[in-house]
């Protein structure tokens, strides 16, 4: 026995009062469910001060444990594909590839999921099962439908799921397939992020149905969409707002930059907007549309920390230099990357730099097109 019920009572309270959990329905489902049967395997919380970040176990029964649980923070559940908390002695350097997000996050996309009784969810990334869990509660297990990439982190989804009785589909594979065996679904969320949402999640979707999806990249910008499915197959919508950031789906993830280029060849010219334009998340967000295939890397080069755009998959790249007052820009390989992101982020400015609440997006057979 844990003596979770005043955390969780605690945890609960804190989400009404933040404005993330909004509706009385979706308030009795978070009470009905522990969060910590999802992290019984415990989780791996980051080396206050290490640099680059560092990794270490929290297993279960250890101080602190419970108590972060309950807390409203993400919990790192697995690095590097495969090294789960109870591997390691010490630390770990690698990137988390699972964790259970932080709950505030988990209760305000359900509430923007916009369900009712019936509805019928397709979920991408399991994890845990802590959100596939809430789903089942609320809209019943037969309903619900949740696909997990990793099938050592679909067992342990499944295992705490069925621990509490809870037995939605819980499908092992690639959830940028969809699945099409239970569409369609009145509504898709998905709790890892995306690139570009899949036709897939549009097509095993009902006319008039919502995907719910955060749209990520290899710039490191990440905005929440909602989008609504048309009868003639497109789907349009808006960004959320809040900057909401997940892991990138497996099979989005960046490709290993090999070589770098040669920043002493390519041409030169003056530059409209410098490296720093990047430093805002939502202007990142309109260069990352620009230039989707673009990863950015910091290089220490004669002196200077030189900022560099590279596109591996067309060889191209742009490195942005401040020279005195002004910057300038070498550009190298078949697409002039710079051109391209000074021409959207031109466009943003005109309108004002709008935020990312007031971006729509439609997308077609051929891909997005952005407004705002
Ligand atoms: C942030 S975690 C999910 C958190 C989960 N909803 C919870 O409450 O615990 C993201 C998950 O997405 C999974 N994932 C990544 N790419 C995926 C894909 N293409 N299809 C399905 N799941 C994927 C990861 O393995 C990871 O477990």
């Amino acid at each position: 026995m844990t003596d979770h019920a005043p955390l969780l009572a605690s945890l609960v309270g804190s989400l009404t009062a933040g404005g993330g959990l909004r509706s009385p329905a979706w308030r009795r489902v978070a009470e009905a469910v522990a969060r910590h049967e999802f992290l019984r395997g415990g989780f791996f919380r980051p080396v206050d001060g290490a640099v680059p970040t560092a990794w270490e176990p929290v297993l279960e029964g250890d101080p602190g444990w419970l108590e972060a649980c309950y807390a409203d923070e993400s919990l790192v559940t697995q690095i590097a594909g495969t090294v789960v908390p109870a591997d390691v002695r010490g630390r770990i350097l690698r990137e988390p590839t699972s964790s259970s997000t932080l709950p505030s996050l988990v209760l305000r996309m359900l509430e923007d999921l916009h369900v009712e009784p019936g509805m019928r969810v397709l979920e991408i990334g399991t994890g845990t099962g802590y959100s596939t869990a809430l789903l089942a509660r609320r809209l019943g297990e037969e309903n619900v439908t949740s696909v997990e990439y990793d099938a050592d982190v679909a067992v342990r989804a499944r295992t705490a799921l069925g621990r509490l009785g809870i037995h939605p589909a819980l499908v092992t594979g690639d959830g940028l397939h969809g699945y099409a065996a239970n569409a369609p679904y009145d509504r898709v969320v998905a709790t890892c992020a995306v690139r570009a949402v899949p036709r897939a999640w549009i097509e095993q979707t009902r006319p008039g149905g919502l995907v719910l999806a955060t749209l990520g990249g290899w710039l490191g910008a990440s905005e929440l969409a909602r989008l609504t499915v048309h009868e003639d197959g497109t789907a349009s919508g808006t960004l959320l707002g809040g900057h909401v950031s997940f892991m990138l789906a497996r099979p989005h993830l960046p490709p290993p930059l090999g070589l770098l280029p040669d920043l002493g060849a390519g041409t030169e010219r003056r530059a409209v907007f410098g490296a720093d334009a990047l430093d805002d998340r939502t202007a990142r967000f309109v260069v990352q549309a620009a230039a989707p295939d673009a990863q950015r890397l910091t290089l220490a080069r004669d002196g200077w920390q030189e900022d560099v755009l590279l596109d591996v998959v067309s060889g191209s790249w742009a490195a942005p230099r401040r020279d005195g007052g002004s910057w300038t820009v070498r550009q190298g390989g078949p697409r002039a990357l710079w051109d391209a992101a000074e021409e959207q982020l031109s466009r943003w400015h005109a309108a004002g730099a709008p935020g990312p609440e007031r971006f729509t997006c439609h997308i077609t057979p051929q891909g997005p097109t952005w407004g705002w």
